[in-house]
C-alpha cells in the first residue's frame, strides 16, 4: 500500500514551514528572535528555555527508541496522544468528503477531532463482548473511509482488543488503522507496536500520561512507518515538544522500573476493587479491564453516580454510551480513595437500590 496516495494531496504538495531551529541549532544564534540574554526564570531543571526546543525531537526519540526497540525514524512525540489523533485526521481526511471509522463505545476525541477537521465518521459497534466484528468492521467502510480508530486496551470498556482482528483489519482495510494503546502498560501483552515495522498502514498511539504518571506533561507518541512519520513532521507545529517536556520524558525513561512499579500496583489494586465490588448487591456487571480503570453496570447508576459525586467521589457515567446503558467507569487510585469510592458505593447502593 502506497501511503503517500493515502494522504491529502495538499499536504502532500506543502512545502513545511522552515523553522530558524531545523536551519541552525548551534553558534551565535541571532536567527530566531530569542532573548539571548536569558530567562526571567533561572535555575529551572532545564537549561536555556531561552531557546527554542529541537524541532526533530532528536534526543527523545532515539532515548524512546532504545526502550522500544524501534528505531527513531519510526517514532514522533506529540502534545499528548490527543495532538497526534488530530494530525492523522488532517493529513488523510480531505474536509467534507472522506470519513474515518471508529468502532464504539470507545474514546471520545476520536469523533470530536473529526468533527473539528470536518472528516465524517462511521460508527460500528463491537460485538456484545466488546471484541471488533471483523467483517462488519470491513463492510463499514466506502472508497472516502481513509482512517479507522481501535482503542486497546479499550476505553471505556478495558478490554484488550484481539490481536489477530486489528492486523485482519489492517490487512483488509484500504487506510490506515491507528491503534490507540494509552493503557497498554496495564497488559502488555496485547500490544501490536512491533507491527508497524511489517504493515506501513498500522500506526500505534501511546502516551506518558497513564502507567508513566505523566498527564501533565502532554507527551504521547507514534510508532509509524517512516513515511507517516514525515507526513507528521511536515504539518507539525514547529515546536510542540518543548524543553521541559523533553528532559522529564528523557529522564522518566530512565526509570522504567518505577513505571513497572506503579503498574504492578495499580494492577493489585484493580483486582481488590473487583473482588470487593463483585460482592455488593446492585452490581450487575463488572467489565474485565486491562487497563487502570474498571466499567461496571449497576441498578440505579444515575442515582449512584450522583450520590458518589455528592460525596466528593468523582467517576465517569459512560451510561449515554452506545451499549453502556446502566455503565459507570471508575479510575483505580491510591488505595485509601479506592477503599472510600468502595464505602460510597456500597452505601449508594444499599439507600438507592
Ligand atoms: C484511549 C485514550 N487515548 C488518548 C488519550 C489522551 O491521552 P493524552 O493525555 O496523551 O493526550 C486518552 C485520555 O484519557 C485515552 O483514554
Amino acid at each position: 500500500m502506497n501511503i503517500i496516495d493515502l494522504a491529502r494531496p495538499n499536504i502532500v504538495k506543502l512545502q513545511p514551514y522552515s523553522s530558524a531551529r531545523s536551519e541552525n541549532s548551534s553558534g551565535i544564534l541571532l536567527d530566531a528572535n530569542e532573548n539571548s540574554i536569558g530567562s526571567v526564570v533561572e535555575n529551572y531543571p532545564v537549561d536555556d528555555l531561552n531557546r527554542y526546543p529541537d524541532p526533530n525531537q532528536k534526543a527523545v526519540r532515539i532515548k524512546l527508541g532504545e526502550y522500544l526497540n524501534l528505531p527513531y525514524e519510526n517514532l514522533y512525540c506529540g502534545v499528548g496522544s490527543d495532538e497526534i489523533i488530530d494530525l492523522l485526521i488532517r493529513i488523510f481526511c480531505e474536509p467534507g468528503r472522506d470519513n474515518a471509522i471508529i468502532v464504539e463505545p470507545t474514546y471520545g476525541m476520536y469523533k470530536v477531532a473529526c468533527d473539528i477537521n470536518d472528516a465524517a465518521v462511521k460508527s460500528v459497534n463491537l460485538s456484545d463482548d466488546f471484541q471488533i466484528d471483523v467483517p462488519k468492521t470491513l463492510s463499514s467502510a466506502d472508497a472516502n473511509s481513509k482512517l479507522m480508530f481501535l482503542c486497546s486496551p479499550n476505553n471505556p470498556t478495558g478490554n484488550l482488543l484481539n490481536k489477530e482482528d486489528i492486523l485482519s483489519l489492517v490487512r483488509g482495510f484500504n487506510g490506515i488503522v491507528a491503534v490507540d494503546e494509552a493503557y497498554i502498560e496495564f497488559n502488555e501483552k496485547g500490544s501490536v507496536i512491533n507491527e508497524v515495522l511489517n504493515y506501513p498502514n498500522l500506526v500505534v498511539l501511546r502516551t506518558f500520561s497513564k502507567a508513566w504518571g505523566l498527564a501533565g506533561a502532554r507527551c504521547g507518541y507514534l510508532a509509524a512507518d517512516e513515511s507517516v512519520i514525515s507526513l507528521i513532521f511536515k504539518i507539525k507545529a514547529p515546536y510542540n515538544l518543548n524543553r521541559l517536556t523533553s528532559g522529564i520524558i528523557i529522564e522518566a525513561l530512565d526509570k522504567k522500573e518505577k513505571k513497572e512499579i506503579f503498574v504492578s500496583m495499580i494492577n493489585l489494586e484493580k483486582e481488590r476493587i473487583i473482588e470487593k465490588m463483585a460482592s455488593l448487591k446492585g452490581i450487575e456487571k463488572i467489565f474485565t479491564s486491562d487497563a487502570n480503570f474498571i466499567l461496571f453496570r449497576c441498578s440505579n447508576s444515575d442515582n449512584v453516580y450522583k450520590y458518589l459525586l455528592e460525596k466528593g467521589i468523582v467517576i465517569r457515567d459512560r451510561s449515554s454510551h452506545p451499549m453502556l446503558k446502566g455503565c459507570l467507569r471508575m479510575s483505580v487510585g491510591t488505595r485509601h480513595e479506592n477503599d472510600l469510592f468502595l464505602t460510597a458505593l456500597w452505601r449508594a447502593l444499599c439507600e438507592i437500590s
